[in-house]
C-alpha cells in the first residue's frame, strides 16, 4: 500500500475512523500528527462500537503500529484513560503504540481556559469540545508549553508543571474563573507520566526506520479542512493544521515521501459548533436527527446537517492534494425523492466557485443547487459499485467529477463490511 494522507475534506466527522479501519489491514503503521482529544473516530467491529479520541484508529488491528505524532496535543489522563478503557475491552496497548517525546500536553488549565474563554465570548463563543485544545497550541506557539519528554523526568516535569500552574491560576483569576488545585493536578499528572513513560520516544527516528524497511504508512487526519487553523472559516475553526501538510510537519516525515491523499468527504455535510455553513438545512438535520445519527462522537452534541457542498469540497480538494475520496453515509440519503447538491454560491449578485476567506461573507453566500434524483432503495447490503442503484452510482460520480477527484470507496453503513472498493 502506498504512504497515504487521510484528510477530512469537510468539517470533521466524515468517517475516517471507519475509512482508517478499513484501509489498515493494508498498511502496517498508522500515524496521528495533529489535533487531540477533540477527535472522536468511530470504528464498528462486529457490532462493537469503539470511538478512539487520542489513539490512532489502527490500535483495533493486531499486529499494527500506531503512532502519536510530535504534532499531537496529548491530555496525559485522557490518554491513560482511552488506554485502559481498550484494555479492558481485550484490546491490546502495549509496544503498537509509541507516542512522540515531543508532542505537547493538554493539561487542565488549558481546558479550564478554553472553557472560561468561551463563556467570555458568549455569542460569539466558537463552540469548541471545551476539551483544551486551543490554549494547549496557543501555549506551543508562545514556548511556554509542556511536551512528553517532560514526563520523562518526574523532579524536571513537577518543577515545571507547578510554575506553569502557578502562572495560569493567575490568569484564570484575571478572566473571573476559579483558579485550580496545584497539588492534585500535580499528583495526577506524574501517575499519568508513569503510565505513559514506556510509549514515549523520538517517533521521526522510528518512522524513518520503518520507511527504510519499506513500511506502509496510513497518516489518519482529525478535523476536517475547513476547520484547519490557515484554511478554515476562520475563527471559527481548531487550533492546528488538519489539512494534508499537517501530516508531514506534525511527524517529521517529508513531503517526498507521501505517495498519496485520499479525501475522505460524507454524501451530504455535517458540522459541530459555530461557523457559516452555506449548505446548511434544518429539515435534513431534522431526518437524520430522528434516524439516530449525526450525533457527536465526542461531545455528543447534534450534528448541524446540510446539502453536498462541492465548491467547498472542490477547494478542499485543491487545498489538501486529494489524488482519490471516499464517500461515506451515502445511505443517509436512501430515503430522498430529490437530492440537492451546491455547484457555486452567489454572493452581493456575483456568481463565485470558491469560499470568500471572510467568514462573515461565508455567511451571506446563497448556495446555487443542482438537482439530482434518489434512489429511494436501502443501500446498506450493496457490497460491489455494480450492487448500488444507477441513481446512488450517479451521484456519487458526479460528486468525484465536481471535486475533479477519482472515487475509490464509497461507504453505505458503519461497518468494515459497508465498503466498496472501487
Ligand atoms: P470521524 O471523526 O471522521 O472518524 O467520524 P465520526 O466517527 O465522528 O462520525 C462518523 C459517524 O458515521 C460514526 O458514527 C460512524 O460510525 C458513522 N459512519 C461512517 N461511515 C458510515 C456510513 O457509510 N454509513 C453510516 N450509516 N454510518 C457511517
Ligand atoms: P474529528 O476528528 C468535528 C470543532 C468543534 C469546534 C471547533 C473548535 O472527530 O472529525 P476545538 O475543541 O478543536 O477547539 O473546537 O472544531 N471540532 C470538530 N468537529 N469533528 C472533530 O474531530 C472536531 N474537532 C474539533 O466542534 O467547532
Ligand atoms: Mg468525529
Amino acid at each position: 500500500m502506498p504512504n497515504t494522507i487521510l484528510v477530512g475534506a469537510q468539517w470533521g466527522d466524515e468517517g475516517k475512523g471507519k475509512i482508517i479501519d478499513f484501509l489498515t489491514d493494508e498498511a502496517q503503521i498508522v500515524v496521528r500528527s495533529q489535533g487531540g482529544n477533540n477527535a472522536g473516530h468511530t470504528i464498528v467491529i462486529g457490532g462493537d462500537k469503539y470511538v478512539l479520541h487520542l489513539i490512532p484508529s489502527g490500535i483495533l488491528r493486531k499486529s499494527k503500529i500506531c503512532v502519536i505524532g510530535n504534532g499531537v496535543v496529548l491530555d496525559p489522563v485522557s490518554l491513560v484513560g482511552e488506554i485502559e478503557g481498550l484494555r479492558n475491552r481485550g484490546v491490546k496497548v502495549e509496544k503498537n503504540l509509541l507516542i512522540s517525546d515531543a508532542a505537547h500536553l493538554v493539561l487542565p488549565y488549558h481546558r479550564a481556559l478554553d472553557e472560561q474563554r468561551e463563556v467570555l465570548k458568549g455569542r460569539n463563543k466558537i463552540g469548541t469540545t471545551k476539551r483544551g485544545i486551543g490554549p494547549a497550541y496557543a501555549d506551543k506557539a508562545s514556548r511556554t508549553g509542556l511536551r512528553t519528554v517532560d514526563m520523562l523526568r518526574a523532579d524536571v516535569f513537577e518543577e515545571k508543571l507547578a510554575r506553569r500552574i502557578k502562572e495560569n491560576n493567575t490568569i484564570l483569576k484575571s478572566l473571573g474563573a476559579k483558579p485550580l488545585n496545584a497539588k492534585k493536578i500535580i499528583a495526577d499528572q506524574l501517575a499519568a507520566a508513569e503510565v505513559l513513560r514506556p510509549f514515549i520516544t523520538n517517533t521521526a527516528v522510528y518512522l524513518h526506520r520503518a520507511l527504510a524497511a519499506k513500511k506502509s504508512m496510513l497518516f489518519e487526519g482529525a478535523q476536517g479542512t475547513f476547520l484547519d487553523i490557515d484554511h478554515g472559516t476562520y475563527p471559527f475553526v481548531t487550533s492546528s493544521n488538519t489539512t494534508a501538510g499537517g501530516a508531514c510537519t506534525g511527524s517529521g516525515v517529508p513531503p517526498h515521501r507521501i505517495d498519496t491523499v485520499l479525501g475522505v468527504m460524507k454524501a451530504y455535510t455535517t458540522r459541530v459548533g459555530e461557523g457559516p455553513f452555506a449548505t446548511e438545512d434544518d429539515s435534513l438535520g431534522e431526518m437524520f436527527h430522528g434516524m439516530g445519527r449525526e450525533f457527536g462522537a465526542t461531545t455528543g452534541r447534534a450534528r448541524r446537517c446540510g446539502w453536498f457542498d462541492a465548491v467547498s469540497t472542490r477547494y478542499s480538494a485543491l487545498l489538501n492534494g486529494i489524488d482519490e475520496i471516499a464517500i461515506t453515509n451515502l445511505d443517509g440519503l436512501d430515503g430522498l425523492a430529490t437530492i440537492r447538491v451546491c455547484v457555486a454560491y452567489k454572493l452581493d449578485g456575483k456568481t463565485i466557485d470558491f469560499p470568500p476567506t471572510d467568514s462573515a461573507d461565508l455567511a451571506r453566500c446563497e448556495p446555487v443547487y443542482m438537482e439530482m434524483p434518489g434512489w429511494k432503495t436501502s443501500t446498506e447490503k450493496a457490497r460491489k459499485f455494480t450492487e448500488l442503484p444507477p441513481k446512488a452510482r450517479d451521484y456519487v460520480k458526479k460528486i468525484a467529477e465536481l471535486t475533479g477527484t477519482k472515487l475509490s470507496i464509497v461507504s453505505i453503513g458503519p461497518a468494515r463490511a459497508q465498503t466498496i472498493r472501487l
